[in-house]
């Protein structure tokens, strides 16, 4: 039985974030999960509180609920988010803000609110779910990847600035897996018929990986892993997708990597 660690998982009622909750819950930690639907979405020996992370009202709640039941939080995991799919240029604006309110600045509203109480614990740790789609430029779901790649930066920075508090920050890079997000992904609602082929091609090819992939433990065992490292690193690379996109950026010509996405999303014209 490990000492008993307070740990919050955003978007625990479905998919990774569910799995992260069970198997923390399993292995002792004081777990609270997050769902927008807390009262239909019980996990067993998981205390879960109702979140919308584009609000900030909502996040401030949250985190002072974990306090008021817990009196800590050690362990804050930002797993939360949605896929928005489509051609860049059928994107709106408001979809593209809808993407990046959940995917990007809900990470940013509970790190907000979650840093003032690790800094004064000095100590902390804080894990976000990233994605493939963070490491390289996903064609037809590029709003998506945009806001992993500002999850990106944002996480490299704020490893460097809030290390002298004993506050480690990492991030997880599934690949594809197979969750219930493949069948909740939004579709830009305005769609271009020149993008119609290469849409479908591109999506087809997404469904594909996500239907072969591993499930969501993949995840929750690396998590574990993460939290019991008495140095845990900044990224934790999952899947094979994601290996050799992270393989082929470091050792061959930019070039390869983008035929190898052209390739394998189905792209170019068939002979
Ligand atoms: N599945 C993959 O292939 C894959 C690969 C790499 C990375 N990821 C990342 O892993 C994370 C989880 O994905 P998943 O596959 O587990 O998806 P999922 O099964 O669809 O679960 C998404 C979770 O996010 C929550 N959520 C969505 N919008 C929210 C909001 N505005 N406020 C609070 N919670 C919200 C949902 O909770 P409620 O609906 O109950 O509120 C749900 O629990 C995401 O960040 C995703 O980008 C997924």
């Amino acid at each position: 039985m490990v000492k008993t660690k307070t740990v919050l998982v955003t978007g625990a009622s479905s998919g990774i974030g569910q799995a992260i909750a069970i198997l923390l819950a399993q292995k002792g930690y004081h777990v609270f999960g997050t769902s927008r639907y807390p009262i239909s979405r019980i996990i067993p020996q998981v205390e879960m509180i109702g979140l919308d992370v584009r609000s900030d009202e909502s996040v401030e709640a949250c985190i002072r609920t974990v306090m008021n039941k817990a009196g800590r939080l050690d362990i804050l995991i930002n797993n939360a988010g949605y896929e928005l799919g489509g051609a860049l240029e059928e994107t709106s604006l408001d979809e593209a803000t809808g993407q990046f309110d959940t995917n990007f600045l809900g990470v940013l509203r509970m790190i907000k609110a979650a840093l003032p109480i690790m800094r004064e614990q000095n100590q902390g740790q804080i894990i976000n779910i990233s994605s493939l789609a963070g490491l390289v430029g996903i064609p037809f779901l590029g709003m998506y990847s945009a806001s992993k790649f500002a999850l990106e930066g944002y996480s490299e920075s704020l490893r460097h600035e809030v290390k002298p508090f004993n506050i480690h920050v990492s991030m997880v890079e599934p690949s594809f897996l197979k969750t219930p997000m493949m069948d909740a992904r939004q579709l830009a609602a305005h769609p271009i018929g020149d993008y119609d082929q290469w849409r479908k091609r591109a999506l087809a090819a997404v469904r594909k990986f996500e239907e072969n992939a591993p499930g969501p433990e993949l995840v929750a065992n690396t998590v574990l892993k993460i939290i019991k490292s008495k140095s845990p690193r900044l990224r934790y690379i999952l899947g094979q997708q994601a290996t050799v996109v992270s393989n082929l950026r470091r050792f061959l010509p930019e070039a390869m990597l983008e035929q190898g996405i052209r390739g394998s999303f189905n792209l170019d014209e068939r002979k």
